[in-house]
């Protein structure tokens, strides 16, 4: 089943496209958004777009994956990824982002991630929901703290990413601090 469509003042967050399952393959291509994530390679490969959405679309068809095409409503400009991932036995999910590089510093994951955060929230019945970023990737605790997720804590050299140890970065939110926060 597609994820559903969302929309804030200047992005819809939708389900994929082949289209923009190209433009991934051009902007995940770029070593400035594989430095700072634990998932994307570098180099990208060739099909490397393609065999990630098949991965991806299998998740989202398992009710194991929200992932949303970042789509900009102006020019209808593929921007970048977003995504929750559930773990259901613990009903907590872990918020993911990236953006290409041209869009960096402009609010848009920030105005995404806010978005996606009050429908996990809302259209879900998840207790937790957390987002963690390399401690050399300020940009994207900004990100976090900006949406009101609150700092848990700091996993010291707990992976290992191109050769050197670094450290977790964590935050979070329960549906608690949620609901107070509305009020
Ligand atoms: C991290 C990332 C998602 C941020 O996206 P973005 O659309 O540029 O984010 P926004 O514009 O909404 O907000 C960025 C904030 O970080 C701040 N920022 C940018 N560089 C910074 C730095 N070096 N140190 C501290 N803050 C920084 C910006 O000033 C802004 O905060 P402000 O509004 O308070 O000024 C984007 O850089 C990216 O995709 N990077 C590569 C992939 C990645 O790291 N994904 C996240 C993995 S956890």
């Amino acid at each position: 089943m597609p994820v559903p469509t969302l929309e804030t003042e200047r992005l819809l967050l939708r389900h994929h496209t082949p289209e923009d399952v190209r433009a991934v393959q051009t902007l995940a291509s770029d070593r400035r958004v594989a430095a700072t994530t634990g998932s994307i390679p570098h180099p990208y490969p060739e099909d490397g777009a393609a065999r990630w959405w098949e991965r991806t679309e299998h998740s989202i068809e398992a009710g194991l994956a929200y992932v949303f095409a970042m789509v900009r409503k102006a020019d209808n400009t593929y921007l970048g990824a977003i995504g929750l991932h559930p773990e259901l036995e613990h009903l907590h999910a872990e918020l993911g982002y990236w953006i290409g590089v041209p869009y960096w510093g402009q609010g848009y994951t920030t105005e995404a991630a806010a978005r996606v955060l009050q429908f996990g929230f809302e259209q879900t019945d998840w207790h937790r929901i957390y987002a963690r970023h390399f401690a050399h990737n300020p940009a994207s605790g900004r990100v976090m703290q900006k949406i009101g997720l609150r700092y848990e804590g700091t996993l010291r050299g707990h992976v290992l990413k191109w050769g050197e140890f670094a450290d977790l970065v964590y935050y979070g939110l329960l549906r608690s601090d949620w609901e107070q926060g509305r009020k």
